[in-house]
């Protein structure tokens, strides 16, 4: 029985496909047969055109830590746009406010380069810094890791596939057209979890290597946790070989504790870049590194450095709430017990059924993973995938969006966020409307 109707979205479609490119705006919004159009979100709901509100695990591609429209986050933008602070593009007086507490929080931080629109900036800055810091081209990437959607990066967000067997060198792969070979084969991938990978590298190429660029926790395909020994392993050989570590913390940092996901590990990059759940839904983004680095940026550097809305006082206002809110309640334990309840009811369901799937978790992200029972990089995923299992992930987000649950759609994965508006009831109703679903497909899942 399905508590949803989505006539409205349907009948949109032909209108917005005339408009914009295959009527969504960016890849990922798309959705067979076509994507629910929203008009608002508060809390952990979010509501479509049809007037249906959905418990939401989308979350903003990771932003909305606190919960949609946040009132203390939301109150703060609006009282600095009520005081006239909606300029940009000049020196102003809270910026740099900000970045003395980012410089406490975050252990790589010397200097904060604030930027002005999504990560892709940050990570973008970062490879000119690491080049012209050490002389060198190349850059070394973790295949299923995405670092955003310029060129630079453009390559082996996916496994390649025709071969998915083990390697330690996985190839160059783009994921877009128009983009410079030289470009491509400037990138080199590394397997996740693979130490042997980084060091197959860096004895390979060690001295063209100008960076690593390694995503903590690996959210990029689905939720992947990372081994401490590999974050050291990549800091050791950065050292050696004279090569730029960062962490590219845009998704997985600020949504298991302040600060990036890498503390725990002790691990501290020369660069690490920053967005998403920082600014809770408002466009914000920012590179920390270590002064040396840091001072290659324009005007100090050579290293071009400028953006109309960087540092602009909205998002700064914005960011500076988020932190307000994490350091003065438990809004980041809550956020991340809840998506530890989810995980662990989901699994007891699995396992009780004896079926062929997790539920992989790492602070307040969360991946149900179909055909597999553990994924430790982004091949063990695609192995996943060899079973028809986009199209069970695709039946999994029409069940849940059939009881008014909403996931957005990803390639080959099922990643949730959680909020710390999440309420343990949430919690339970999901587990079971998941349940209901494992029933169906029990036949197919034991396999
Ligand atoms: C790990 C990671 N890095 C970088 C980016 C790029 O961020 P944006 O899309 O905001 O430019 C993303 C976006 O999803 C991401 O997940």
């Amino acid at each position: 029985m399905t508590l949803v109707d989505t006539s409205r979205s349907e009948e949109m479609l032909a209108h917005r496909q005339a408009l914009l490119p295959r009527g969504v705006t960016g890849a990922g919004r798309w959705e067979d047969p076509y994507p629910i159009v929203f008009t608002r979100a508060r809390g952990q709901f979010i509501e479509d055109v049809d007037g249906t509100e959905y418990l939401d695990y989308h979350g903003g591609y990771g932003t909305a830590l606190l919960g949609y429209s946040h009132p203390g986050v939301d109150g703060a933008v609006a009282r600095a746009m009520a005081d006239g602070q909606t300029f940009v593009g000049c020196a102003q007086v809270h910026e740099a406010i900000l970045a003395e507490r980012l410089v406490d929080l975050l252990p790589e931080a010397d200097r904060i380069a604030f930027c002005g629109g999504g990560g892709s900036d940050p990570l973008y800055h970062a490879v000119r810094v690491a080049r012209a810091a050490t002389g060198r081209r190349k850059i070394v990437k973790v295949e299923g890791g995405y670092q955003g959607w310029h060129s630079d990066f453009g390559a082996s967000t996916v496994p390649p596939a025709a071969d998915i067997s083990p390697t330690h060198t996985p190839p160059t792969v783009p994921n877009s057209t128009g983009v410079l070979p030289e470009v491509t084969e400037a990138i080199l991938a590394v397997t996740a979890n693979d130490i042997a990978s980084l060091e197959e590298r860096f004895a390979a190429e060690g001295d063209e290597i100008a960076a690593v660029f390694v995503e903590p926790a690996l959210y990029s395909s689905g939720v992947i946790p990372v081994d401490h020994d590999y974050l050291r392993a990549a800091r050791d050989l950065c050292d050696r070989h004279g090569a730029v570590l960062v962490f590219d913390e845009i998704i997985c940092g600020f949504r298991s504790r302040i600060g990036g996901a890498a503390v725990p590990s002790g691990v501290v990059p020369d660069l690490a870049a920053y967005g998403k759940a920082i600014a809770n839904g408002h466009v914000f983004a920012l590179l920390a590194g270590k002064a040396e680095l840091m001072d290659l940026l324009a005007p100090n550097g050579g290293v071009f450095f400028s953006g109309t809305f960087n540092g602009g006082p909205i998002g700064v206002a914005a960011a500076t709430a988020v932190l307000d809110e994490l350091e003065s309640t438990d809004a980041m334990a809550r956020a991340v017990r809840a998506c530890e309840r989810l995980a662990v009811g989901i699994n007891a369901a699995i396992c009780a059924r004896g079926l062929n799937a997790v539920v992989q978790h790492h602070g307040s992200a969360w991946n149900l993973y179909f055909h597999t029972r553990k994924v430790r990089d982004v091949r063990d995923l695609a192995a996943s995938l060899a079973h028809d299992t986009e199209a069970l992930n695709l039946a999994f987000r029409h069940h849940l969006r059939d009881q008014a649950i909403f996931m957005q759609r990803r390639v080959g994965t099922l990643r949730g966020f959680v909020s710390a508006a999440h309420t343990d009831a949430d919690i339970d109703r999901t587990i079971d409307v998941v349940e209901a679903f494992l029933d169906q497909h029990e036949e197919t899942l034991k396999a």
